[in-house]
């Protein structure tokens, strides 16, 4: 039995931004606050990672409410426990991260609102405050690394499952 449809569409597109924006993110905090292509990145990440918050609205409640798969039943006990838990820092990370990145933005004194590619800002929610924007700036790059070490283990897992277990322990056929 594979996951549903609409859970498999969001799955990969989510992947495919959340990666872009881990590398994207990490290029952007490292490179040195005088270079003078600093700023080139962040309306790029800052609106994809706004689409991400608005696709985790729809992917939550699809989620809860939906029907998924049993766990396989050639998995050892702490394989599924181990792959659930690592499903649940996923989506804390996936959210910790966007509402964070968005009342970074929110509370940061020197922008209005959040540029969507140019065609609509979407408004502040929260007075500007340096000392908010950095406490959403620490919860946001604590994030990144818990989401990163979480991805790794999620991508080590898929492998194994598929190249190392024989394929009916394969995993990756539920999710395509
Ligand atoms: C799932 C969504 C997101 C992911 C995976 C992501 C990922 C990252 C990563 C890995 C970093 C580097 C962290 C560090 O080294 O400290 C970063 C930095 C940053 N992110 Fe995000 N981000 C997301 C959403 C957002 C959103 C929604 C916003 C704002 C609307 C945002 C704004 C920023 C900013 C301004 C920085 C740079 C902070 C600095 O200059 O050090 N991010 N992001
Ligand atoms: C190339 C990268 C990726 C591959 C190959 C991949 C593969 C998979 C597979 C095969 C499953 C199904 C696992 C099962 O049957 O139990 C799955 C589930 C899942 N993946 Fe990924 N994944 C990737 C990237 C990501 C990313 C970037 C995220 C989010 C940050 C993510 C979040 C999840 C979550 C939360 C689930 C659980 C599904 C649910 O319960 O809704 N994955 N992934």
């Amino acid at each position: 039995m594979k996951y549903p449809t609409s859970l498999r569409i969001l799955h990969w597109l989510m992947a495919a931004i959340i990666i872009g924006l881990i590398i994207i993110g990490f290029i952007m905090s490292n490179t040195p606050a005088d270079a003078p292509h600093k700023y080139d990145l962040y309306p790029l990440h800052k609106a994809f990672g706004f689409i991400v918050l608005l696709l985790l609205m729809v992917r939550v409640p699809t989620r809860f409410r939906g029907k998924i798969p049993d766990p396989s039943s050639t998995l050892k006990d702490w394989e599924v426990k181990l792959s659930h838990l690592v499903h649940v820092l996923l989506y804390l990370s996936m959210l910790s991260m966007t509402i964070s990145g968005f009342l970074m933005n929110s509370t940061y004194p020197y922008v209005q609102g959040l540029d969507l590619f140019g065609l609509i800002t979407v408004p502040d929610i929260t007075p500007k405050s340096e000392f908010w924007n950095g406490i959403m700036h620490t919860i946001h790059s604590v994030s990144a690394w818990t989401l990163t070490s979480s991805l790794v283990l999620h991508l080590v897992g898929v492998i194994k499952h598929r190249y190392l277990d024989g394929p009916d322990s394969d995993v990756l056929k539920r999710m395509i």
